[in-house]
Formats: C-alpha cells, sequence, structure tokens
C-alpha cells in the first residue's frame, strides 16, 4: 500500500500494522499447544480479537490487561484458560478482577499465593520459576538470576507449594520465562530446571509454559531462530513429564515480539535535515514518545525513506535519525549506553517520510505523551484494506482529567 496514501488518509506519525504477516507468525507456531500471545507487546483490541479468531489464548499482565482481553472477547472460565494473569504483585484491581471473572493466575512472587489463597482458596495457579540464572537482549530486559525480579525464586518452590497448599490452591502449571531465544544450549538449561520444578511439584502439573523471548531479526543479516531445535527441547521436556506423572502436560508458548514486531512499521515525516559539524541529522516528528525502544536498549530498528516524489534512486548518505522531542536522546540511531550512531539511507528532504520497521512490538504500547505529544494513531492493513483501529490522541485527550484546582 503506497505510503503517500496511508499518510494522507492518517496522517503522521502513524503506526501501521501488516495483518497478513501476524498470521504467518502465529502459524510457525502452531505445532505448541497453546499460542499465548503477550499483550504487552501491543494490546490494540483490534489485535487482540485478530488473535483470538485465530486461536491464540491470552496474557495479562495487569488489570487494565485484563480489561483489554475481555473487551476483545476473551472470555474466562475455559480450559485451557483463554486469559492467564501473568505477575509479580496483584494490584488491588487485578486481585478484585481475577476474582470477579474467575482466573487463571501465573504467580510471581510468593506473597501473592497468601493473598490470593485469602480471596479464592481451592482455585488452580501456575508459578512462575526463576531458576537462577537468564537471557535477555539488553541488561534491562534480563529476566532471571538473582538481579530479576521476576518469579519465584527456584530455592522457594517447595515452600510455595506448602503454601500453596494450605490454602487449598493447586498447582497445575510450572512457567518460565527466559527467553533464551535460539541459543539451544542455554533454553536446554532451562528445560531442565522446568523439568526438576515439575519434578518437585508433582502430577498435579498438567501444563508447562515456554513463556515468551523468541527472537526475531532486527539487523540486517540476523538470521530467524530455529524453530525446530527451540520445540523439539521443549517437546521432549514435555514427553518426559507426560511418561513420569502417566498424563498429558500441555505445552504453551507465550510470544509476543514475535507475533507482531516485523508487522509493524512506524511512519514518520522528515521535518528537518540540518548539519552539525560532521553528523546530518533527519529530525521526525516522531520521537522516543512513539518508539522508546531506541533511548531504552539502544534497540536498532531497520529504516527506510519513501520520497515524496517516489524518485528511487537518491545516492545514500550517512545520516542521524532522530525525534522532535526537547532532549538530546531522542535519537533512534543509537547502541546502548546512548552513544549515537550513523545510518546509511538515502539522501532525502523536508516533507519525505522515514518508515522505522520491525516496530509492531513494544512500539505504541510503550509511548507517552512527553513534550505534551499526542498519542499515534493505530490503523491494520487487512486484505489490502487500511483500517483506523486508534484514533490519534486530540489535545482534549491530552489533558483529559486535569483541572485547576479553585
Ligand atoms: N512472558 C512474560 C512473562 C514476559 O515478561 C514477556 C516480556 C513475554 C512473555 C514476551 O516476551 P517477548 O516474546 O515479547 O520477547 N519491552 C522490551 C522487552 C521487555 C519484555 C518484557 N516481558 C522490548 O522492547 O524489547
Amino acid at each position: 500500500m503506497p505510503i503517500s496514501h496511508l499518510v494522507e488518509r492518517f496522517g503522521t506519525p502513524t503506526y501501521v500494522y501488516d495483518e497478513s504477516k501476524i498470521l504467518d507468525c502465529v502459524g510457525d507456531l502452531r505445532r505448541f499447544d497453546v499460542i499465548r500471545y503477550a499483550q504487552k507487546a501491543c494490546s490494540n483490541i483490534a489485535i487482540l480479537d485478530l488473535m483470538r479468531r485465530h486461536g491464540v489464548l491470552v496474557d495479562a499482565v495487569s488489570a487494565g490487561e485484563i480489561h483489554r482481553a475481555l473487551t476483545a472477547g476473551y472470555t474466562a472460565g475455559s480450559q485451557p484458560p483463554a486469559i492467564v494473569y501473568t505477575a509479580d504483585i496483584f494490584d488491588h484491581d487485578a486481585i478484585r478482577l481475577v476474582v470477579e471473572y474467575g482466573l487463571h493466575v501465573n504467580v510471581g512472587s510468593p506473597d501473592m499465593i497468601d493473598q490470593l489463597g485469602e480471596v479464592a482458596p481451592g482455585t488452580n495457579i501456575t508459578l512462575r520459576i526463576n531458576p537462577g540464572f537468564g537471557h535477555g537482549h539488553s541488561q534491562k530486559t534480563n529476566t532471571g538470576g538473582e538481579h530479576s525480579k521476576h518469579g519465584i525464586w527456584h530455592t522457594q518452590l517447595e515452600e510455595c507449594l506448602r503454601r500453596a497448599d494450605h490454602h487449598g490452591l493447586g498447582v497445575t502449571g510450572l512457567h518460565m520465562h527466559i527467553g533464551s531465544g535460539c541459543d539451544l544450549e542455554h533454553l536446554a538449561q532451562v528445560c531442565a530446571a522446568m523439568e526438576n520444578a515439575a519434578m518437585t511439584a508433582g502430577r498435579g502439573v498438567v501444563s508447562i509454559s515456554a513463556g515468551g523471548g523468541l527472537p526475531i531479526p532486527y539487523r540486517p543479516g540476523e538470521t530467524r531462530v530455529g524453530l525446530d531445535g527451540y520445540f523439539q527441547l521443549w517437546d521432549a521436556t514435555r514427553q518426559r513429564l507426560e511418561n513420569a506423572f502417566g498424563h498429558a502436560v500441555t505445552l504453551e508458548i507465550e510470544p509476543g515480539r514475535y507475533l507482531v514486531a516485523e508487522s509493524g512499521y512506524l511512519l514518520a515525516e522528515i521535518r528537518a535535515v540540518k548539519q552539525t559539524g560532521d553528523n546530518l541529522f533527519y529530525l521526525l516528528d516522531a520521537g522516543f514518545n512513539n518508539l522508546a525502544r531506541p533511548i531504552l536498549y539502544g534497540a536498532y530498528h531497520p529504516m527506510s525513506v519513501a520520497p515524496r516524489d517516489g524518485d528511487a534512486r537518491r545516492r545514500l548518505q550517512d545520516v542521524v535519525v532522530g525525534g522532535p522531542l526537547c532532549e538530546s536522546g531522542d535519537i533512534f540511531t543509537q547502541e546502548e549506553g546512548g552513544y549515537v550512531v550513523r545510518r546509511q539511507l538515502p539522501a532525502a528532504t523536508v516533507g519525505d517520510w522515514l518508515v522505522i520497521e520491525c516496530a509492531g512490538a513494544y512500539g505504541f504500547v510503550m509511548s507517552s505523551n512527553y513534550n505534551a505529544k499526542p498519542l499515534a494513531a493505530e490503523v491494520l492493513v487487512r486484505q489490502g484494506a487500511a483500517n483506523l483501529i486508534r484514533a490519534r490522541q486530540t489535545y482534549a485527550d491530552l489533558m483529559r482529567g486535569e483541572c485547576i484546582p479553585e
């Protein structure tokens, strides 16, 4: 679909998602018994509705995400549970909703067992285990080990089983989100830790979850994860547990990024082209208020220039790409630690468009109103037609709820 059409209809900055890409990615993971979408990656209700209609279940990490799942048509009470609440705490709204809808909980800290046990004794839970080691694409995203706040520390499993038993809670699932990606050696350690934990928890366990963390190729030259090896390791773990327990064990996977990252594009307009010493800057009307991954993690996103005049033969040049915010770190081409780097892109002038790719996961959902910038619009392309799935925020939206005291 020509960018000029999208921009004419929806303006910039705008997130555009390609439905067919999402469905291809869902298709890749069908061999798992349950694909549970980690909606934190992109929680627009149109995306959730799409997942639901294609048999993908959902994870919710907050009361807000529970509301989103319910609004998108997920219903509680089915088996395996359509909605699972996965978090390290219950806030008051979340525990109220969990009880009201009878949602399955993936418990991330011992206190949650007591809190749930007090209000919903007799229900079944999953325990999220921190096996004592982790993995992540940056220091800030490492999900295991003693510096991670996530999950129940592996040596406390037995104590947690006793606590659950005390409250009459049945431990029917175990979960580890370590994000080993395609590092199969590391993954083998995770699977071994899962097997160990499951043997400790015993025959009540009917489901294991591999968590999320499947990587996608962001940089040129990065290859796609080998799903065969990934699945085989988990499947073998599941089979050993089935043999030990004498009953079926469901294997879940909980990806966010893998399902939506590559479907998403952030469309922006180049509003200034300026030179400072050796650096040539393209300054966009989108900033880290729209896409925070570069400033947070030094994340790399592919970019392309869409010239307004359609000229595809412009010469390449090294540029720094930044946003509009009054903050020096508002740079899309940076590495972890905040080091500004250059990217080779076609020559461009004010009014050309710049497209930031692989932005469907942790893009819109991590955006903010910093510098009083309205949140971007979101558009879903379905069978060649562009559908607005979230209107751009208005300036009235921006100040909604604020008031000046008498
Ligand atoms: N399950 C749990 C318990 C998680 O904490 C996460 C991600 C996922 C599944 C999905 O992980 P994925 O498949 O999307 O990698 N905002 C960061 C990543 C932090 C992810 C937090 N948890 C980013 O922009 O890369």
